[in-house]
């Protein structure tokens, strides 16, 4: 399982969405305030369409860098950057587990669902890590692994098996099935308004590497490379969905 296959993937399903700016920027503000990050350089590692890249660049970072492996992504978050005419973010074609960026290099590193999606998460953020300012903030949100993650993995192993022609009708089909089910949850997530609930099960079941962690595991794994941790969210991700948690945590 390669990269490109993760690329090629969010080339067909994610490159046109585009979380809503104020839903997303809320969320954002839990993390960071504008004074935290003004003149700062910000990494958004793996932007996809770039809104947490242009949410920086819009809040007084210096300079921001989104990348992804994503054409299709990149291409839609250069439009986002179009709109909202901004000059200091940049959206690069580049692969998180081998950064061409020198050491300590940023003072703000942002993974947002991201490192689970790379052959090798911990050298991900080995990476990420590697290009980071000591004294920088490093903030990760990952896949929790949880009791019934073996559940969501089997379904997976299967439906990505089937041939590839078919993933679109099979996941309308689950969708028809499981709206009633994500009807409940979808109302609290006003930021993925517009999304639909058949590319929501597209990524949750034929995404081609989804690795999942414990947080102590994250974290132990942080503390190991002398970060301080200063903020966690357990199962709380962007749109308050139980998949993701998240570390906020500073580069000693
Ligand atoms: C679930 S999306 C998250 C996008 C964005 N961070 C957001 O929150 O809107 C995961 C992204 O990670 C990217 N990705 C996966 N592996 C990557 C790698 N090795 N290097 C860079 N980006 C990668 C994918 O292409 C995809 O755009």
């Amino acid at each position: 399982m390669n990269k490109e296959k993760v690329g090629k993937f969010y080339d067909v399903v994610w490159t046109k969405y585009i979380p809503e700016y104020e839903d997303s920027e809320k969320h954002w503000k839990i993390f960071y305030s504008a004074d935290e990050i003004k003149n700062k350089t910000v990494l958004d590692a793996g932007c996809g369409t770039g809104i947490f890249s242009i949410i920086f660049a819009n809040n007084g970072a210096a300079k921001v860098t989104g990348i992804d492996i994503s054409e299709g992504s990149l291409n839609t978050a250069q439009n986002l950057k179009k709109k909202f005419a901004l000059e200091n973010v940049e959206f690069l074609k580049e692969d998180m587990l081998h950064l061409p960026f020198p050491d300590e290099n940023f003072d703000i590193v942002w993974a947002w669902g991201t490192v689970h999606h790379t052959t090798d998460p911990f050298q991900a953020i080995n990476e990420l890590i590697r290009v980071l300012k000591k004294e920088g903030s490093l903030l990760l949100a990952v896949y929790t692994r949880t009791r019934l993650t073996f559940i969501h993995e089997i379904i997976r192993n299967t439906l990505i098996h089937t041939p590839k022609k078919t993933w679109k009708l099979i996941s309308k089909i689950l969708a028809v099935f499981l709206s009633p089910v994500v009807f409940f949850f979808k109302k609290r997530e006003k930021s993925r308004k517009g999304e639909k609930l058949e590319e929501l099960i597209m990524d949750w079941y034929f995404v081609p590497i989804r690795h999942y962690y414990r947080p102590s595991e994250i974290q132990g794994f942080l503390e190991s490379k002398g970060f301080q941790i200063e903020k966690f969210l357990p199962a709380s991700g962007r749109f308050n969905s139980t998949s993701n948690f998240i570390f906020k945590a500073l580069k000693k």
